[in-house]
This record gives C-alpha cells, structure tokens and sequence, in this order.
C-alpha cells in the first residue's frame, strides 16, 4: 500500500490502536501476532531499541522481517537507537510501512524525513517527555505521524506523564490534515480519555493490552473510550 494511502487510511479509521511489541510473548511471536490481529489490533508498534540511545536492547531488522511473513497488518518501527540514517534502509527492506525516530537521535530531521517518503513510508518523528514542541515545529509539514513520548523511552509499564497532554494540544494546532498525532507510554483505559479530548488520533499501548487476559476486551474499550471523547 502506498504511504499516501495508508495515511489517509489510518486517518479516516481512526482512533487506531498500536499494540507495544515489548511485552508480548517472545517466545510465541506468531501466536501473539494472530491474537493481536483477531482482537482488531490496527497498527503493530514495533519498539526498536539499541542500549545506547535507550538503555535497553530489543530487536532489530531481522526480527521484523520474519514478523513480515506471518500478517499483513501494517508496521510501525519505533526506532529508540542513534543514528537512525545509518541504519534507516535495513527497516525498510524489512517490510516496515512506517518508520519513527526521534528527533533528539539526529542532528538534522528533514532529509531522513524525506528519505522515508521517497522510500513510499509513512514517515513518522517521536519527541521525548523533555524534548519540546518548538523542536518539531520547523519539519512538522513533513511528519506523517508525531509520536509523542508520555514517558520516558526505553520501558513499557511506565506511569503516564500528564505533561504529554500540553505537547499533543500544541501539536495539534500545528500540524495540518496530513499529520496524526500519535502518543505512546502508559496509555490504558484510565488515561486514553484526555488524550483523545487532546486531539491524539494513534494510541501504543503495551502493558495494558499485553497484561490483560483478552486482547480484544482491552483494545475494543480503549478505542471506544477514545472515540466517546473525541467526537
Ligand atoms: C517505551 C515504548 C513503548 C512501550 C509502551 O519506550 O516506546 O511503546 O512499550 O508500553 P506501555 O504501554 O506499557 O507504557
Ligand atoms: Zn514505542
């Protein structure tokens, strides 16, 4: 699919929920991937993290490429690693179809931006709880997806940071129709509620759907939690 349409997919379908690959079963990936997808999962969140930008390693390119073949859901890397340039092409020969970064991880965002949209990618920046707006502000046009950070990178079952709620407000201003505004940390159906009344149209959400008994229970209330409030 093209990122042109895939983008304007998850903005008419949404709110969309992007279940965090960080707590689910390793040791069962195919089986997780086949609930998730039976539950009505939107997006997979891949969470990509070297020990170096975040202090914490998961999985890389490979991984995701065998994840590939097992669903045709869409894909979305969350690169926590430095220099992303460098290893931005691996993910796209992957079989990502959205790739995010973070802006703190590179010295310019503008030309990796526009290298994941010549890639046909929905390009995708993530900024951290002490990064601000304004740092965002000059390549916004060229976001696809903003993701926020409401919580620290690097951990799932962190608190949520109430602060986030400023960032998607002010995001939200800016950003015009072809950029959705993602959130990621701590996100559950006790924190969905503000967010989507903050203008968020994409929700990661990991302990809350990994720690939960029936996948589709919990994604169905927070996607109608998140829906009650933002119509
Ligand atoms: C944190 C990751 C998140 C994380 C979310 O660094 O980017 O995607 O897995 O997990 P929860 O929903 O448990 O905060
Ligand atoms: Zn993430």
């Amino acid at each position: 699919m093209s990122r042109d349409t895939l983008r304007e997919r998850w903005r008419a379908a949404a709110p969309l929920i992007a279940p965090s690959m960080l707590k689910c079963d390793f040791g069962n990936l195919h089986r997780e991937i086949e609930l998730l997808e039976a539950a009505g999962a939107d997006v997979l969140h891949l969470d990509v993290m070297d020990g170096h930008f975040v202090p914490n390693l998961s999985y890389g390119p490979v991984v995701i490429e065998r994840l590939r073949d097992l669903t045709s859901l869409p894909f979305d890397a969350h690169l926590m690693i430095s220099e992303p340039d460098r290893y931005l092409d691996d993910y796209l020969k992957a079989g990502c179809d959205a790739i995010t970064f973070h802006i703190e991880a590179v010295p310019e965002a503008a030309p990796l931006l526009r290298r994941m949209r010549d890639a046909g990618v929905v390009a995708g920046i993530a900024i951290n709880p002490r990064t601000p707006v304004s740092a965002i502000e000059p390549v916004i046009a060229e976001c696809d997806v903003v993701l926020v950070m409401s919580v620290e990178p690097g951990f799932g079952g962190q608190r949520f940071q109430p602060a986030a709620l400023d960032k998607v407000r002010a995001l939200h201003e800016l950003a015009g129709d072809g950029t959705l505004i993602a959130i990621d940390g701590g996100i559950g159906p006790e924190t969905i509620s503000p967010c989507a009344a903050a203008g968020v149209d994409l929700y990661v959400a990991g302990s809350a759907i990994f720690d939960s008994t029936d996948y589709r229970a919990a994604i169905d209330e927070m996607r109608s939690l998140a829906a009650v409030q933002a119509s």
